[in-house]
This record gives C-alpha cells, sequence and structure tokens, in this order.
C-alpha cells in the first residue's frame, strides 16, 4: 500500500468524492471489472442494455439480483463509514456514487447522489408509475399495468438522470478537494468528472488498487479503500 500522507480536512471547503463499485468489494459486493468482476462472467450486451432490457427484461433483472440480495444484508464497510464520518467534519461533503448498493446512505452519508440509480428502486418498463422502494429478488411484474419490472438503474445505452448532470456539475465547479475511490475510471461521463475537478483547481487524490487509465496531477494512493480512507482524513 502506498504511504499515506493524511489530507487536512480544514484546509478544504467543497469535498467531493467520486466512488466506484470498488469501495463495496470489502462489503462482499463484486465489482464489475477486474478479478471476480461481474463482466468477466456476464455479457454486458446480454444483460446491462437498454436493448437487452427490451429484449429479455429478465436477464436484465436476474443479472444484478445478487447487488439486491448481498447490498440488502450487508453492512457498509470502513471505507463507507470513514466518508460518512468525513461528511460530519465537513457537512459540504458530497458523494457522487456510481455504486447503485446503497452502502454510502446505509453508512451515514447524507450529501449523496446516485449517478447510475439504485438496486433498492423498482420501475414498470412501461413508466406507467415512478420508481418505488423494492426489496423483492425474484423478477416480477408491474401491479398496476402488469408490464414487467426492472431496477431503477441506468443501464449502458441510457443516460444519467438530468438533475443529477446539473447538480453533479455544479459539485464540481465549487471543489477543491476532489477524491475518486475504488472505480476502473472507463465508464463516462463519470469517469470525466476529474476533468471538471481539475478546471476547478480541486486537489486530486485517487484511491485504488490500480493508478487510472489515464495520468492527471494527483495523489495517487494504490491500495485497498477500506484500509486507507480511515486514515487519510486529518481533522485536527
Ligand atoms: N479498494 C480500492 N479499489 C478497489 C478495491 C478496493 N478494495 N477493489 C477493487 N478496486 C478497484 C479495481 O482495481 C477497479 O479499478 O475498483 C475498481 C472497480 O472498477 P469497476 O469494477 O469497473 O467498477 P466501476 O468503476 O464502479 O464501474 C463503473 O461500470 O458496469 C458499469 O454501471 C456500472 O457503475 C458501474 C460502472
Amino acid at each position: 500500500m502506498s504511504k499515506i500522507t493524511p489530507l487536512r480536512v480544514r484546509d478544504y471547503r467543497n469535498i467531493v468524492v467520486l466512488t466506484g463499485a470498488g469501495i463495496s468489494v470489502a462489503s462482499g459486493i463484486a465489482p464489475f471489472r477486474g478479478p471476480g468482476g461481474l463482466w468477466t462472467e456476464k455479457d454486458i450486451e446480454e444483460c446491462a442494455t437498454a436493448t437487452a432490457l427490451k429484449l429479455n427484461p429478465k436477464k436484465v433483472w436476474d443479472a444484478f439480483a445478487f447487488v439486491r440480495q448481498k447490498s440488502d444484508s450487508v453492512p457498509p464497510n470502513a471505507a463507507h463509514l470513514a466518508l460518512a464520518e468525513l461528511e460530519k467534519h465537513n457537512p459540504n461533503t458530497w458523494i457522487l456514487t456510481q455504486n447503485i448498493d446503497g452502502l454510502h446512505q446505509k453508512a451515514g452519508s447524507k450529501n449523496v447522489l446516485e449517478l447510475h440509480g439504485s438496486i433498492h428502486r423498482s420501475q414498470c418498463t412501461r413508466y406507467c408509475s415512478p420508481p418505488f422502494p423494492d426489496k423483492e429478488i425474484a423478477f416480477h411484474y408491474c401491479k398496476k399495468c402488469g408490464a414487467p419490472l426492472r431496477y431503477d438503474i441506468v443501464l449502458f445505452e441510457e443516460s444519467l438522470d438530468s438533475q443529477i448532470i446539473q447538480e453533479t456539475a455544479q459539485l464540481l465547479e465549487q471543489a477543491d478537494l476532489f477524491l475518486v475511490v475504488g472505480t476502473s475510471g472507463i465508464v463516462f461521463p463519470a469517469a470525466g468528472f476529474i476533468y471538471n475537478a481539475q478546471r476547478a483547481g480541486a486537489k486530486i487524490a485517487v484511491v485504488n488498487l490500480e493508478p487510472l487509465p489515464y495520468h492527471f496531477p494527483c495523489i495517487q494512493i494504490n491500495g485497498k479503500a477500506e484500509e486507507i480512507l480511515p486514515q487519510l482524513f486529518d481533522y485536527s
């Protein structure tokens, strides 16, 4: 693990944290890429695109069912808890998460934008009614119109919620510290947020098992988020 020079939190006003699947690995939720990644076993085209949803909604549902099952039952890990603690010390801390597991909120973080939606909500595939909280693991149908249900998550070929995009842009414009934790940094628009943060003049720190696929002037801390984040913030 890289040497850690703690960040003195009182030096920053607006902290933005981009998180990816790597932050939830210690909670037992598989990432998408790399060892044990979902996309090493399943084909994105077959089970994670808007087209796949139209052709076979049950296949898409079944592909993500483990995330709903797991994230309903597992606790947040030390990395999630460290970010919740950070928000307690600096209420202008916002998490932009690509994760759909809800573990940041479970850890106590309040300021969370779920860029890719939430596995804990379902939605009618005819969009006859708004998304609703749902714990059901088995594929099932809309009570109102009988259409198949889907998770309230953003699939490939789909765009992010426009409100979330707007809020994200405002947060990045004001950021003076931008942390990137546990993401392969290859899925846009999230992968492009580091450019926004750089333009805003934010200090950038990356906590990941390996460097991001593009080189950036940043503090690169290679290692496990659950080991690094609890030591990363100096509250003195
Ligand atoms: N600590 C820190 N980083 C970790 C850890 C850990 N304990 N375990 C894994 N990682 C790193 C991996 O090295 C990898 O770079 O986390 C990253 C996980 O990458 P992905 O699995 O690609 O997850 P993510 O970047 O969140 O994927 C982005 O792709 O499939 C879509 O919508 C899905 O939100 C997802 C998006």
